[in-house]
């Protein structure tokens, strides 16, 4: 009998194989989902794909540049001819760059909103139809509380994750009638690859030497007075995949320690 047949749950979790996407991966894993880490990352792809199999139904890796145009479409294919459904997407991978808001080019200005704008639409798209065919499935896309802030420095990624939030909006109006639930999560910050590259280049750009001292004031800031973690963020995206009621759509879910607040 297939796992599909079992009724185990399938889930692809894009950059599943690094920060984030990884806990994710793994909580999924811990809950028997059948995941599918979807990552231009072959070798991180593998072995996260390799440790849930450990921990839960057999996993797969798929290997995707989801900031190419075909990229989503190719990865809710392969996803479907490896686990012949996909009950869940957590859309997840995403790029940041700090740079001043009078050096932003085309061309980082696409890589941004490549991946974390387009990517999220057209797997939105490919794996809606899929779902909508099924009457059912979850969608839970990754936003950022700097959507709502004004960030001379990170312009480009607090405009794609602005636009992150229009368009979970709109999924879930137009899923909403095929029994698709589409939310997303805000997470807090992260030490995470990206959140240490991202910062270190806040800190060149705003003169500051002192990259320790520098980090310990943007904590400061945070009303929880801390960073959080992968994994509590994790929780909240697990939650809103398997947990949350049938009746939670179009919602952000802020775990951000009070950086966003409501
Ligand atoms: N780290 C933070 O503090 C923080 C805060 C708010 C929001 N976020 C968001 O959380 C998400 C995960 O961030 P993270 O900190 O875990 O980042 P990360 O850099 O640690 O991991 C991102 C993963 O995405 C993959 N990826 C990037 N571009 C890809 C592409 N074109 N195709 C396929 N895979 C690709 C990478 O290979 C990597 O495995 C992102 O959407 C980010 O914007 C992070």
């Amino acid at each position: 009998m297939s796992n599909a047949e079992a009724g185990i749950l399938t889930a692809i979790v894009t950059g599943g194989a690094a920060g984030l996407g990884e806990a994710v991966c793994r909580q999924l894993a811990g809950r028997g989902v059948e995941v599918m880490v979807a990552d231009r990352d072959r070798a991180g792809a593998e072995r996260v794909a390799n440790e849930c199999g450990r921990a839960g139904p057999k996993s797969h890796a798929i290997v995707v540049d989801l900031a190419a145009p075909e990229g989503p479409a190719r990865m809710i294919e392969g996803a479907l001819a490896v686990a012949g459904k996909v009950d869940i997407l957590v859309n997840n991978a995403g790029i940041g760059k700090g740079e001043a808001f009078l050096d932003i080019d085309a061309a980082s200005w696409d890589a941004s909103m490549a991946i974390n704008l387009r990517a999220v639409v057209l797997a939105m798209v490919a794996v809606g139809r899929h779902m909508r065919e099924r009457k059912r499935g979850r969608i839970v896309n990754v936003t950022s509380p700097a959507s709502r802030m004004a960030l001379p420095n990170y312009t480009a990624y607090a405009a794609s994750k602005a636009a992150v939030d229009s368009v979970t909006r709109a999924a879930a109006v137009a899923l909403g009638p095929h029994g698709i639930l589409v939310n997303s999560v805000a997470p807090g910050m992260m030490d995470t690859a990206l959140q240490d590259k991202t910062e270190r280049e806040f800190a060149a750009l705003e003169g500051r030497n002192d990259f320790a001292a520098f980090v310990a004031e943007r904590t400061k800031r945070i009303p929880l007075g801390r960073r959080t973690s992968c994994d509590e963020v994790a929780a909240g995206i697990v939650w809103l995949a398997l947990d949350a009621p049938g009746y939670i759509t179009a919602e952000r879910l802020n775990v951000s320690g009070g950086l966003d607040k409501d």
